[in-house]
């Protein structure tokens, strides 16, 4: 079943013998009377995602800067300072100073850490720059390597190539000095950034992808042919650089790519003032939230002081006064949206859940699937913890135990007998925030 987006808080519920489905499909919620979220962080945080920005290290000293970044963010992506031409000024010679000084700024602020950008066309070292063939082939592989294992088990999510397809009608590979070292050089970066970090999410990153068009399609098709090969692949970015309009098919794109299998992202948004700045956020925001497997959202700098464009394209503006663009994105934020799935590792052998989550300000509906591992179940037993504030008002297909904390929900008569691989769902309603853990299934 896939969620559909809430309709927002506050809406009453009449629930008598209702399935999930009924639920879902009729759009209606539980009463929710938790205030709204006050943060952009806080309120992605609701749906289990964050909202980040990029920042420079050379800015930290700033303290409108600095007080806006930490009030409001829960995710951070270097502007800089991560890139080849950072990281690795001459071949061999790596510096991490200003990339260590915006880990340890995430860090401080509980924050995740984007790393940007693995390989790149632009901003590389001008040694690079003169390099080709072979010998580029394994000096871009060799930074890889250096560069994610030097940030080991820190970053969420890499983007390990930037922007490698060309602009216009052709739906290919963008020229490049990395391109001419073979088409494989892409999936040689992803296998080397795996292997370095297994723990990140690995992203291919890109912009003018804000709609399906003949670019995204190309991406499309290369992630299509890493997920069927087994090239490691975890996530696209869409860059999200905006002008005066957004294309209508902005969600149907993230959509396709998320049935892929892959997370995807909003990296790098940012919205020319004048026309619709605020309605544009807006959609871009209630895009993400719609897509289940969207898991967060970064602007590119917090006020339009700090961006790389002219045109006054953020959420503060350059006294650090908050723009009706903010308001239009927390405002979105606040009116809920599908949660990204959670799925628990198999567990002796038996059986897995997962948890997909239509929420609100103040309650969900989450719908939980059970799936029987390689041998046939006969009664299984779901473990799903809640936060603190969270209860369980009623379920359907399954009885729970308990309602706060963490409640077991166990099969009903007619769903606890799975075939080996077989799959069942059931699902509850609850108040306050969602289970944001993933839940875990037992046997028995
Ligand atoms: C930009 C930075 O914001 C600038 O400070 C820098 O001079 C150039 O790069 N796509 C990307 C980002 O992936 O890394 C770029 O960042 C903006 C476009």
């Amino acid at each position: 079943m896939t969620p559909r987006s809430n309709p927002g808080p506050r809406r009453v519920l009449v629930l008598s013998a209702a399935t999930a489905s009924m639920v879902i499909a009729a759009g209606i919620a539980a009463v929710g009377t938790a205030e709204a979220a006050s943060t952009l962080g806080a309120s992605a945080a609701q749906t289990g995602r964050y909202f980040g920005a990029a920042i420079a290290a050379g800015r930290l000293g700033d303290s409108t800067y600095t007080r806006i970044l930490t009030t409001e963010f829960n995710s951070v992506t270097p502007e800089n300072e991560m890139k080849w031409d950072a990281t690795e000024p001459s071949q061999g010679n790596f510096t991490y100073g200003n990339g260590d000084r915006i880990l340890n700024q995430g860090n401080a602020m509980g924050a995740k850490v984007r790393g940007h950008a693995l390989l790149w066309h632009a901003q590389q070292p001008g040694w690079a720059q003169g390099m080709s063939g072979t010998a580029l082939r394994n000096a871009a592989i060799n930074h890889v390597t250096q560069v994610a294992t030097h940030y080991r088990g820190k970053i969420y999510a890499w983007d390990v190539v930037n922007e490698a397809f060309a602009d216009g009608g052709g739906g290919g590979r963008r020229d490049s000095n990395l391109q001419r070292t073979g088409n494989d050089w892409i999936e040689a970066a992803f296998r080397a950034a795996r292997a370095a970090d297994p723990a990140a999410k690995l992203c291919y990153n890109d912009y003018n992808t804000d709609g399906v068009n003949a670019k995204s399609t190309g991406i499309y098709n290369m992630v299509r042919d890493f997920k069927s090969r087994g090239v490691p692949i975890d996530c696209v970015g869409f860059q999200s650089h905006l002008g005066t309009g957004i294309d209508s098919t902005y969600q149907a794109n993230l959509q396709r790519f998320a049935d892929l299998g892959v997370d995807v992202q909003i990296t790098e948004l940012d919205v020319q003032q004048g026309g619709n700045q605020a309605n544009i956020y807006s959609t871009v925001t209630k895009a993400c939230l719609a897509v289940t497997r969207c898991t967060g959202i970064t602007v590119w700098g917090i006020r339009d002081t700090d961006s790389w464009r002219s045109d006054n394209p953020l959420l503060f503006d350059g006294s650090g006064n908050k723009k009706a663009a903010y308001t239009s994105v927390l405002n979105a934020l606040n009116a809920g949206g599908t949660m990204p799935p959670t799925t628990s590792p198999p567990s002796s052998g038996g059986c897995t859940a997962s948890v997909s989550l239509n929420a609100w300000t103040g309650g969900y509906v989450a719908t939980v699937r059970v799936t029987a591992g390689s041998t046939a179940v006969n009664g299984w037993t779901v473990a799903v913890s809640l936060p603190s504030g969270s209860a369980v008002t009623n379920a359907w297909s399954a009885t729970n135990a308990g309602t706060t904390g963490t409640v077991n929900f166990r099969n009903v008569d007619y769903n606890g007998q799975l075939a080996a691989g077989g799959t069942t769902e059931f699902g509850f309603q609850g108040t306050g925030p969602g289970p944001s853990a993933a839940p875990v299934c037992r046997v028995g």
